[in-house]
């Protein structure tokens, strides 16, 4: 919680919380006063509370000089910040034009390219570049002031949002980065194996191999289902369990894979390992590893309801996070299945253990442990809580429902259209965001390319069978679907 005391000629911002780098003293501009039902410049005493995290997000220098100029000191107790600011975007905050609005994007483009990499959001955008310049102001001293708040508040936020302890929670750059630590750390030996698809994307694949030599556990892929637009969740589970040998100690899958937009019933394949688990020592159990990213952000559903034991996801997609961040949520027993690779700056007592010539750090592995060290563009790391709160402040629910309604209503559209051919299952129990489809006698590059001259953003799956993908997500709107209609009835 803040508050906002208006003492005088001045603003003392006082935080009830972690959110503490606004605190401190603001003048207040004279000539922003207007509209103060005192008389002259001076503005009246009074306290502002606000109570969402928006707010907060809201309150840079500029923004409490801004709103304070707009509301001339007439707040009311719940009025906020950032529905007075003059940056106010359009909209009902929360409604569909209103999130849309929060875009830099280029208007004249339908972007549905959110699979790839994000555009920052307003409060993601203005929380880098306040930590920016606070950095190229005093990189050291802010360092100091901020790192480990900053940095435990992002890890909380990745918690909250999964349900997790931020103890379970490691932070990464990207999706790829939390696969390649998590699978080539994996404490295996010869003649252990890891289970996975031949739908599962290069990430997971090479990660594996690399597991593979390092290791010389070895690597297995079964085929799921021969067309995803007709499986079933029996026909998953019950392959998936049935491929599952003595040997297998995990089983590597997608959450949604990016070839064809199919969506896996990770809680029912969890289940069914359970049941497997349930007759073998601790030692032989199966675990799972999820490669979440385009699950991430776009389903409201968290880590205990997926129910597996890894779960790696990059923040630079459907969560709109900042750029070059991702996390990893571990279970307990996944945490004692895997060990660090690169040496973490997160974790004190692996630090103080080396400093005093330890032969190796107490206590077990944790997130933090897990987390890679070394100096980050830490503006992007400490801004990522923004793109939490901003979900939150949307509702999880809602971006689930808007994204899917999206996704239907394009696949609804194309599947009217008698030259195309829709890869993702039509059922929301089994897609999310991405939409795969192919354009008879037309490759998926020349779909893409003749999308561009439409300006709409598409994107080609890069698989050894190609896909061309569209990803409606919560920046889009009805009128981009009628649009990439229209484009494609030129096309096919
Ligand atoms: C399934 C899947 N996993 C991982 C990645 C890579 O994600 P990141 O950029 O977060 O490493 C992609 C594509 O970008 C993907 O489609």
């Amino acid at each position: 919680m803040i508050v906002l005391q208006l003492v005088d000629s001045e603003i003392v911002v006082q935080v009830l919380d972690r959110y503490s780098d606004i605190e401190g003293h603001y003048d207040v501009l004279p000539e922003r006063c207007t509209g103060s039902p005192h008389a002259g410049n001076k503005p009246p005493s009074g306290v502002l509370i606000c109570k969402h995290r928006m707010d907060r997000m809201a309150l840079s220098r500029r923004t409490v000089l801004k709103a304070s100029g707009v509301a001339g000191f007439a707040f009311a107790a719940d009025t906020s910040v950032w529905q007075a600011s003059a940056q106010a975007p359009l909209g009902e905050p929360g409604s569909w034009p209103w999130v849309r609005d929060l875009f830099d994007l280029s208007p004249d483009t339908v972007h549905m390219s959110t699979m790839l990499i994000a555009s920052h959001p307003r409060p993601v955008r203005e929380a880098i570049e306040e930590h920016r310049s606070g950095l190229d102001a005093d990189p050291v001293r802010y360092l100091e002031r901020n790192n480990n708040r900053l940095t435990d508040a992002a890890r909380q936020a990745a918690g909250d949002y999964l349900g997790v302890h931020p103890s379970h929670i490691a932070l990464t750059d990207s999706t790829t980065m939390g696969i390649g630590l998590v699978y080539t750390g994996l404490k295996l030996q010869p003649g252990d194996e890891v289970l996975t698809t031949e739908h599962d994307y290069y990430v997971t694949h090479e990660s594996l191999r690399l597991m593979a030599e390092r290791t010389g556990a070895g690597v297995r892929k079964i085929t799921l289902f021969e067309d995803p637009a007709e499986t079933s969740e029996d026909e998953i589970v019950s392959r998936i369990v049935d491929a599952v040998r003595p040997a297998t100690r995990l089983v590597a899958l997608t959450w949604v894979h990016s070839s064809t937009g199919l969506k896996m019933p990770v809680s029912a394949i969890a289940a069914a390992l359970r049941e497997v688990n349930a007759e073998r020592d601790a030692e032989d159990q199966v675990l799972l590893g999820i490669d979440a990213v385009h699950g991430f952000g776009v389903e409201d559903t968290n880590f205990l309801q997926l129910g597996c034991d890894f779960f790696m996801a990059g923040c630079h997609k459907w969560l709109f996070g900042p750029r070059g961040t991702g996390i990893v949520a571990i279970s307990e027993r996944g945490l004692d299945a895997v060990r660090p690779t690169i040496p973490s700056f997160t974790d004190d007592a692996v630090f103080s253990a080396w400093l005093e010539g330890a032969d190796e750090p107490p206590g077990g592995n944790t997130g933090p442990r897990m987390t890679p060290g070394g100096f980050k563009p830490f503006e992007h790391r400490w801004a990522l809580s923004e793109a939490f709160a901003l979900h939150r402040q949307i509702g999880r629910a809602r971006v689930a429902e808007r994204t899917h309604f999206l996704a239907t209503s394009l696949k609804d559209a194309l599947a009217e259209h008698p030259g195309v051919t829709l890869r993702t299952p039509r059922d929301s129990r089994f897609s999310a965001g991405i939409v795969s489809f192919d354009v008879d006698g037309v490759h998926p590059n020349a779909v893409v390319s003749r999308l561009r001259q439409h300006e709409i953003i598409a994107s080609v799956a890069p698989y050894a069978v190609p896909h061309v993908r569209l990803t409606p997500s919560i920046r889009n709107n009805e009128q981009d679907i009628e649009r990439v209609a229209a484009a494609l009835r030129s096309i096919a």
